[in-house]
Order: C-alpha cells, then sequence, then structure tokens
C-alpha cells in the first residue's frame, strides 16, 4: 500500500480517487499547482494567446480567430510531373500511387536542408472503403490494387515551397522519394545477421524490403528521421495453411492466420506466414532515413526493440547519451527507453550509429509516485532474442502494463518527459492489466498522460517520479474519476489524447484519436481536436477541431516558425459519403497535412 501522507505532500489528491471499484485504492495525483480554471482568453506558457474553439462536429477544420489554415498535400497528390492527379473516380492506380503522397498521414518532421525546406511524413495504413471505393467488395480484387495499396503505405518525403502565402508540394525536387514496402533497408543492431531474420530472399539476414504501418516518428539531433513501425501484424496471412497454429511469440504481437484486408500475399509470397516464417521477424522496429541524402539506404535499429512502436522521442542524457522514450501502443503493453552506448557529438560522422547500439529499458510505475527503469538483460533472453521478442523480455522483467503508450513528449524548458495513454477498455477486466495508481480507471474510455521526472535531472537515470498531467473525462455526464482531473471542464474536455508534442516556447501540443460520436460518453466533446496545454499550470485550451472521422495526427513547424503543419487522417473513415474534407462538393475525403499561420504574421510555437 503507497504511503498517501507523502503522496499528498508531494501533489493534491484527485477528488473522489478511493471510490472506484471494491476496494480498489486509486493513487492518482495531479501534478500542476493550484486550480486550473477554464478561461475564454488562453494564455499559453509562453508565446500563444487565443480564444479556446467549442466542441463541434463540422466537416471542416475549426480554428481560433485569428488563425488560418491551408491543404499542403492530400492522399494522391504528385510528387513528380507527370504523374497523373488524383482520380475521384478510380483514386488511383498502382502507377499513379507510386508517384504520389500515400495515404493516412501521421507523423512528420520538417528539416532545413540548405534552406529547403523537406517534409518526412509516415504514410501509416489505407482505409480499404476508401481507397477500394471504387470496387464493389471494398478490397483489393486485382494485382494492381494491392500494389496500389503498398505504394498508399511508407514515409513520403518531399520538398515544399511558400508561394503566394501557400505552402505547396515541389514536385521533381531532388529530395523527393518514397520509400515504401519495396525500398531495401538495412538491418542492423543485435538481431542482424540472427538466424531468426534470415529468409529465401535474403540469406545475410540484414537486408530487409521495406518498412511499412509507420504511426509517430521520432526525430535526431543530427538531422535524421525516425519511422516508428507500428501495426506490422496486419499485413501477414497463411494462405498456404488457412489452420496454421501462430506460435506464441508471434501472437503476442497480434498475428493471425488471416491479414487486415491488405492482401499483400497476392503479390508477394514473403507476406505468407507459413512460408516465410522469418520475414515476420523482420518488421517492428525503428526505422532511421536521412532526408537530405536520397539515395540513402534508411536502417532499422533492432537494439531499440521489435514492438507496436508509436513514437520515438530523442533527447540527450547529462554525460551526451542518446535516451530515446518509446510507447508500445496496444492494451496493457509497455513503455521503453533505449540509451546509446556511444555519445553523440556536434557534427560527428559517428552520430549515425548511435541508435545501433545501446541498452533496453521498460518501465515500472509504483502505486507510490516512484518508478523505475529496467534494464531488458534481466530478462534472461539473448540480445537477439531481447531485440526481436521484447514484449516477451518485458513481461519477464515485471513491466507494469499500461493503458496503450502512445506518444511520448520531452519538456524542451524541464528535465521531464510525458506519454499519451489513450485508452484501455480491458483495464480492469483482464488479470494482467488490474487497476493501479497510473492506470486508475477500469475499462478506461477517456485516457490519460503521464508524466514522469528523472532522479538527478537526468534521462538516462534509472529512477523517476511520476504524476499524472490530466486524466480525460467528462465533467457533465460522467461520475467520479470518469469526469477527469480538475484541468478538465465542459469547454475544453475531449477523449483518448495519442499525439503529444513540445513546441520551441515548452507548450504541449495534444491531438485526438478517440470517439467522435459526441453523445452518450462523449457528449460535449465532438470531432478529434488538437489542444495546447500549460505544462506549468496545467491549464488545457482547445485550438482545433478537425473534420468529420478524422483524427488529429503529426506536428512540425516551419523554420521560422510562422508555420504550423499538421495531419488530418483518416476523415469520412466510416462513413466516407458524409465527409468531403479537405475539397468539398461531393469529393472523396482524403488525409491532408495543412499549414496553420496567424493572420498578423507571427511565429506560433
Ligand atoms: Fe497508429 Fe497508436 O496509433
Ligand atoms: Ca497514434
Ligand atoms: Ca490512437
Amino acid at each position: 500500500m503507497a504511503d498517501f501522507k507523502d503522496i499528498v505532500s508531494r501533489r493534491r489528491f484527485l477528488e473522489g480517487s478511493f471510490a472506484l471499484g471494491s476496494g480498489a485504492f486509486i493513487a492518482a495525483t495531479i501534478g500542476p499547482a493550484g486550480p486550473a480554471k477554464a478561461t475564454s482568453f488562453f494564455s499559453g506558457f509562453n508565446g500563444i494567446s487565443f480564444n479556446p474553439v467549442p466542441a463541434n462536429s463540422k466537416d471542416t477544420i475549426t480554428l481560433p480567430k485569428g488563425f488560418s489554415w491551408h491543404k499542403v498535400a492530400a492522399w494522391g497528390d504528385p510528387l513528380w510531373s507527370g504523374v497523373d492527379d488524383f482520380d475521384q473516380t478510380t483514386r488511383g492506380t498502382g502507377e499513379s500511387q507510386e508517384g504520389s503522397f500515400g495515404d493516412n498521414n501521421d507523423g512528420m518532421s520538417l528539416f532545413d536542408v540548405e534552406g529547403k525546406s523537406i517534409l518526412a511524413i509516415n504514410n501509416e495504413y489505407c482505409n480499404r472503403n476508401i481507397i477500394y471505393g471504387n470496387r464493389a467488395s471494398g478490397l483489393p480484387e486485382t494485382s494492381d490494387d494491392v500494389r496500389k495499396g503498398i505504394a498508399a503505405h511508407g514515409v513520403s518525403i518531399f520538398e515544399i515551397e511558400k508561394k503566394l502565402g501557400k505552402w505547396k508540394i515541389k514536385k521533381d525536387s531532388l529530395y523527393n522519394r518514397k520509400i515504401t514496402a519495396d525500398t531495401k533497408v538495412e538491418i542492423d543492431g543485435p538481431a542482424a545477421g540472427f538466424y531468426l531474420m534470415k529468409t529465401d530472399e535474403d540469406l545475410t539476414g540484414k537486408v530487409a524490403k521495406g518498412t511499412f504501418n509507420n504511426c509517430g516518428n521520432g526525430r535526431t539531433p543530427w538531422g535524421t528521421y525516425l519511422a516508428c513501425e507500428e501495426n506490422f501484424h496486419g499485413y501477414f496471412s497463411s494462405p498456404s495453411n488457412p489452420s496454421a497454429s501462430i506460435p506464441p511469440e508471434q501472437s503476442r504481437y497480434g498475428l493471425k492466420t488471416q491479414d487486415k484486408g491488405y492482401n499483400w500475399v497476392m503479390n508477394q509470397d514473403r507476406f505468407d506466414l507459413v512460408k516465410n516464417p522469418n520475414e515476420v521477424n523482420r518488421h517492428g522496429y525503428i526505422t532511421e532515413i536521412d532526408p537530405s541524402k536520397p539515395q540513402s539506404m534508411p536502417r532499422k535499429h533492432t537494439a531499440m526493440g521489435r514492438l507496436k512502436h508509436e513514437n520515438c522521442e530523442v533527447s540527450i542524457s547529462k554525460n551526451g547519451q542518446v535516451v530515446a522514450y518509446m510507447g508500445d501502443d496496444e492494451r496493457g503493453e509497455h513503455l521503453y527507453k533505449f540509451v546509446s552506448n556511444g555519445k553523440y557529438k556536434k557534427g560527428a560522422s559517428s552520430n549515425y550509429d548511435l541508435l545501433s547500439e545501446g541498452e533496453l529499458f521498460v518501465a515500472v510505475f509504483n502505486d507510490n509516485g516512484t518508478g523505475k527503469w529496467i534494464n531488458l538483460k534481466e530478462s534472461g533472453m539473448s540480445e537477439p532474442e531481447i531485440a526481436i521478442f521484447t514484449r516477451l523480455a518485458a513481461t519477464k522483467v515485471g513491466a507494469t502494463t499500461m493503458d496503450r503508450p502512445e506518444w511520448v513528449a520531452v519538456n524542451p524548458k524541464k528535465v521531464e518527459a510525458y506519454c499519451a495513454l489513450t485508452n484501455n477498455k480491458n483495464r480492469g477486466v483482464k488479470d494482467n492489466q488490474p487497476i493501479n495508481a497510473v492506470n486508475p480507471r477500469e475499462n478506461n474510455p477517456y485516457g490519460q498522460i503521464v508524466r514522469w521526472t528523472p532522479s538527478n535531472s537526468d534521462h538516462a537515470s534509472e529512477d523517476f517520479k511520476w504524476d499524472l498531467f490530466v486524466m480525460a473525462g467528462n465533467p457533465e455526464t460522467a461520475e467520479g474519476l470518469y469526469k477527469g482531473s480538475e484541468n478538465i471542464t465542459k469547454d475544453n474536455m475531449f477523449n483518448s489524447p495519442d499525439g503529444i508534442a513540445f513546441d520551441s516556447k515548452g507548450n504541449l501540443w495534444i491531438q485526438t484519436d478517440g470517439k467522435y460520436s459526441n453523445s452518450g460518453k462523449f457528449a460535449g466533446m465532438g470531432n478529434n481536436q488538437m489542444l495546447c496545454a500549460n505544462p506549468r499550470t496545467g491549464e488545457i485550451s482547445r485550438f482545433l477541431v478537425g473534420p468529420k472521422e478524422c483524427e488529429i495526427t503529426g506536428i512540425t513547424w516551419s523554420s521560422d516558425r510562422k508555420t504550423m503543419f499538421v495531419g488530418v487522417q483518416h476523415p469520412g473513415e466510416k462513413n466516407p459519403d458524409s465527409c468531403h474534407f479537405p475539397d468539398g462538393g461531393n469529393s472523396v475525403p482524403r488525409s491532408t497535412v495543412v499549414a496553420i499561420t496567424r493572420n498578423d504574421g507571427r511565429t506560433i510555437g
């Protein structure tokens, strides 16, 4: 049992914390000092103020007065001249998609390369009912349909330029590039060359084909982009033996004999789990890409673990080691930290190898507000096994099962980090996911953001203190803990925090991927949205509401900080006929990157 007095003296308890479940104690704490009341005029931590936007269910982007948005790139927009423009009827072909921006844009970073603005963006997945909306089945029916689907995934890299005040794709830039499931990728780290990584196509076990289902992202201080492979399991199946049994170390990753409807196995045997059992071991990693060198080969870093990666938030420890925080987004999975063996040196070519060797840790959150990073070596598994079956190693060392760890964000103004725990219907339901202080609500529909402060003000430390920065909830219709923490009000409520990132001034931006019914438990929340939080006071205000049925995900800034780029993913995902974002009229809904600027031309984060 936690020492409550200790916590209370350090942080305030949330009202009603003890009321949940039969005898369950909840040591949920809310960190921000002082009451955070809803205000009609928000002042951020630094450099931004706006009138919060009311929740709504409109089919457009809503911003505060004084801010504007425009489309930069949408699914199917050509990256090279000579490629057909997006076709509203056919929704493109394999060939046109190979020359165009992919679908479902997610994490992204803008790089300044010799004064040019280069965007690197994950194209996480496809909405089959939209990309194959020209087929009666809503699924890929031909080999070219599969080719189109493969080309709609991966990472798109392209130059953008501002013309007449609007950012646009610069077609034919030497930096424009698409990295898909067919691109050659070097494998490094402890699993490279291990027998479980060898396939018929690659007897060395050191060169994989492609990266796909990249969700959140990361960027390094040496100018590279990190694409994070998430739900890689959904592309594999076993048509050669539909009743094959899946071994437990693979079913832990969700592998099944049936895929999610992408049918990539129609074109490539390697996606058949029975014919090529090791292919799947080559996916689920962090892939590093140098956007300044279009000919460079991306690298998968097995030292950073195989999981359903969300993002990869990189910081530098006191002595120069790279510390990368990584969530594993699945109910009851874990939060990880990679610490490099080598040290970062500004301008050194050795920086490019920093993510190839290091130690991998997993988090334990104690109910008394302390926590510890456990080295996965303590699992007793070999280094290649830890790299490939990371989840199994985490279970062996007693890691805390979490409410779906999504993005991690490190505060640039203070040594502390945040992780969005999006929601978890299994909390308090499945035996391995009991209610505890950091995951305090049974069948958690709303999510929370946990914050930790490493000891010695060093992200490489193995101990930390934590609190809950916010528990999302509904103060109007829900009871007890489900009302949310004190910094949630009827004016800023939301559910399912997912993307989180700090701007250069120290404001925390929160993006949501939740329920948009705007009814019942979710009444008053409207569409998915983006909010701005002051980490010092805990104040949270709604800055943006997205169009129908979208998720807001991905955020980056122009070099002059006068433009904020934000991702609108899968608008109209369930009812495509009801959504026409971004083109309006009767158009097909398309995932889109938008640029947001201030009408007075000043900086925005
Ligand atoms: Fe791709 Fe966890 O969201
Ligand atoms: Ca996400
Ligand atoms: Ca999510």
